[in-house]
């Protein structure tokens, strides 16, 4: 990788999607997708770690996600808990580990693991990991705000003091910074639901090559084409 580490985002959502046309068009069921998705999840992970990434987020499941059959979701819950039985190792690497999402939606020890994860990682600074699970942009929204309407109850914010820096910090992405590059394999050009607070200056990028596909080559593709780009975030440069 050849580019200038200032022109680097800092923080990049990843869309993974695509897993179940590869494994259709491999003759396999869509479970082995998903499984195939996870370890292209391991291997761009440690490599935006090699590179310098800072923030990355994953989108693995939406609050849509659960509309799809009992069996799907199933797998895709086990290999979710295999990876939290893994993920020890990321957070000895000084790497943070959080998920947004609704927790409560998992079973008790699944949810119990996520929490005990993020708090043994909670001061690490190297990277920050995301994962996006049971995650929907609109639900991050209504969640922040309930949490206002909570703090307006109780006589500690007013209705005056509301501001997008509040309304922020209360996202599931908390003090994270916003998105850079949102990055969608799978061939649809759409958002389906991610980080739609987060992304509202993100540069889009997307691609054809299917998640199980997607390598740092193409990750790298995606880097020197936002390396490119003229942000201006509604000034004039
Ligand atoms: C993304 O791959 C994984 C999840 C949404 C959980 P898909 O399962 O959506 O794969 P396609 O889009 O059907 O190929
Ligand atoms: C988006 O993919 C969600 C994740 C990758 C987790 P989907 O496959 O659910 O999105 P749509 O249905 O094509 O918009
Ligand atoms: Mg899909």
């Amino acid at each position: 990788m050849i580019i200038d580490k200032n022109k680097l985002p800092i923080h990049i959502g990843f869309i993974m999607d695509g897993n179940g046309r590869w494994a259709s068009k491999k003759g396999l069921p869509r479970t082995a997708g998903h499984a195939e998705g996870a370890q292209t999840f391991r291997k761009i992970a440690r490599y935006c770690k090699k590179i310098g990434i800072k923030y990355i987020t994953f989108y693995a499941f939406s609050t849509e996600n659960w509309k799809r059959p009992a069996d799907e979701v199933d797998t895709i819950m086990k290999l979710f808990w295999q990876y939290l039985e893994e993920a020890k190792d990321f957070v000895k690497d000084n790497t943070r580990l959080i998920f947004l999402g609704d927790k409560s939606r998992f079973e008790d020890k699944m949810r119990e693991k996520m929490i005990s994860l993020e708090k043994a990682s909670e001061n690490f600074d190297e990277m920050t990991v995301a994962i996006a699970m049971n995650y929907g942009g609109r639900d991050d929204i209504v969640h922040s705000v309930k949490e206002i309407a909570r703090m307006v109850k109780e006589g500690y914010v007013s209705p005056s003091d509301i501001d997008e820096e509040l309304v922020e910090s209360l996202l599931y992405t908390g003090n994270m910074p916003d998105a850079d590059l949102i990055i969608r394999p799978g061939g649809e050009k759409r958002i389906s639901n991610f980080l739609i607070w987060q992304s509202s200056y993100a540069e889009l990028y997307f691609t054809d090559v299917l998640w199980p596909d997607f390598s740092p080559k193409e990750l790298d593709k995606a880097l020197e084409d936002y390396a490119l780009r003229g942000r201006r975030f509604g000034g004039v440069v």
